[in-house]
């Protein structure tokens, strides 16, 4: 469809405008999935001086929690954690977060948001830093969940020998989180212009 709005400023937009806009967005919004694992293969390769590249961390992320019996959003959780790391070179949790936040529980949307904090247990003190900063949230419900999720599957892949599943094996799963949001401000329109 090649229709396009016809607006130069949005006040002077139309039903008929948005009504082009709106079927544009949901084939645009439908290859979201795509576009996530174009981005996870820019991590390909890209070491940063760890023992794996970023995209096998992430790969063995996930693939650790799958065999650990993790259902299918918190596998997803697992594989994108690190997605943020070329964009937000000093904030990636957030940028994983942000991504999944429309699709995840509000538990897993937290252990994504601050698995930067609670993963520096195992080197901030390397760095000159506190490993213990994670502390300030032990009163919050997730805050074992986000211990476990490092512990058991962020922290522990980082080794070259294991075999994780490849990217390809998790894509059915990425479509089905994907498939729709739980939680945006624009569902009340998708459930208007699928009607
Ligand atoms: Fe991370
Ligand atoms: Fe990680």
């Amino acid at each position: 469809m090649n229709s396009r709005a016809r607006f130069t400023h949005m006040q002077d937009g139309q039903v008929e405008d948005w009504a082009i806009i709106a079927q544009d967005f949901a084939a645009y919004a439908a290859q979201l999935p795509a576009r996530i694992l174009d981005h996870l293969r820019l991590l390909d390769g890209d070491f940063g001086g760890f023992p794996v590249d970023r995209l096998t961390h992430s790969l063995q992320t996930a693939t650790r929690a799958y065999h650990d019996g993790r259902d299918e959003e918190y596998v997803i959780c697992a594989l994108l954690h690190d997605i943020g790391d070329t964009l937000g070179s000093y904030n990636h949790p957030d940028i994983a977060a942000a991504i999944l936040k429309p699709f995840v529980s509000a538990e897993n949307h937290w252990m994504v948001e601050k698995h930067g904090i609670f993963q520096g247990y195992y080197f901030f003190h390397h760095l000159g830093m506190d490993r213990h900063l994670r502390e300030q949230f032990k009163d919050h419900p997730q805050y074992q969940a986000t211990i476990e999720f490092c512990a058991k599957y962020d922290a522990a892949a980082f080794d070259p020998g294991y075999e994780s599943l490849p990217l390809s094996f998790f894509e059915p799963m990425l479509q089905r989180v994907f498939a729709r949001p739980k939680n945006s401000i624009y569902l009340a329109a998708m459930d208007n212009t699928s009607a």
